[in-house]
Parts: structure tokens; sequence; C-alpha cells
């Protein structure tokens, strides 16, 4: 189907959904990264889901509930250096390779989540 989204190319709400929640499995265990999250993950995990699905092309989820994304201004409490980038970036890859997510789709999505995970630094090393 040419009209295939990134979301639909990925799996659609099931595998984005395993991943994001192995995703934040990694990150509540990474040292650079569990200190600036809270202890219990569901309500960000329910957001990230909403934000990537939007992110993929699929439905508007993030912006039906919560307006505007502005994922830049809603980082700025937060000290995120290219240390914490990176190590976002890590446990993506990581969860990206339990839940087998390979080929294409993952280097589109993992250009662009590293423009945006980029784009989030707001502190210098
Ligand atoms: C929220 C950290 C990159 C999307 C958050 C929160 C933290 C955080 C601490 C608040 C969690 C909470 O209180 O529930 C980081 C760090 C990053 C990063 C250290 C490293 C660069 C990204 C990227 C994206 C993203 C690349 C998108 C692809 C989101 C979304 C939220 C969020 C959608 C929820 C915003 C809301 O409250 O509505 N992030 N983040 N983040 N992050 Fe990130």
């Amino acid at each position: 189907d040419t009209n295939q989204t990134p979301f639909d190319a990925l799996g659609g709400e099931e595998i984005l959904s395993q991943l994001v929640d192995r995703f934040y499995e990694k990150v509540s265990r990474h040292p650079d990264l569990s200190p600036l999250f809270p202890d219990d993950l569901t309500e960000t995990a329910r957001k990230q889901k909403q934000f990537l699905t939007q992110f993929l092309g699929g439905p508007s989820l993030y912006t039906e509930e919560h307006g505007h994304p502005m994922l830049r201004a809603r980082h700025m409490p937060f000290v995120i250096t290219p240390v914490q980038a990176e190590a976002w970036l890590e446990c993506m890859e990581r969860a990206m390779d339990d839940i087998g997510i390979t080929g294409l789709i993952r280097e589109f999505m993992l250009e662009r989540l590293t423009m945006t995970a980029h784009h989030m630094v707001n502190q210098p090393l």
C-alpha cells in the first residue's frame, strides 16, 4: 500500500506499545536517566505512546489530549546534556533490538529520534 504511514510500517498500536514499555524498562535502569523520571512510569509511557503514534503519522492522540507537544519547552525543567540524549537513544535502540524492529522502519525512526533527542539538549556537558 503506497499510503502506508511509518506507524503502519512499524506494525501499529500493539508493536508501538511493546516498544515503549520495553524502552521505559531500560530508562528506569539507566543511571544517567532514571534520576530524571518519576518512579511510576505508567503515565509517562501512556503519553509517549500517544506522542510516538502521531510522530509516526498515526492518529493525533497526543495533541487531542494535551495540545501542542512543545517538546523542547516540556523538557526544560530537566537538565539534559548530550549524555542524556545518547542514553535515551541507546535505550531506544536496545528496545528495538528486543522487540525485533529492523530494516527501513528502524533506520527511519532512529534518524528522526536522533534529531529530536539532540533538539532536547538544554545544557552543555
Ligand atoms: C517527558 C526526559 C527525549 C518525548 C519526559 C520527562 C522526562 C523526559 C524526565 C517527564 C516524565 C514525566 O514526568 O512523566 C527526556 C530525556 C531525553 C528525552 C532525558 C533525552 C534527550 C525525548 C524525545 C522524545 C520525548 C526524543 C520524543 C521523541 C517525551 C514526551 C513526554 C516526555 C512526549 C511527555 C510530555 C508530557 O508531559 O506531556 N521526557 N526526554 N522525549 N518526553 Fe522526553
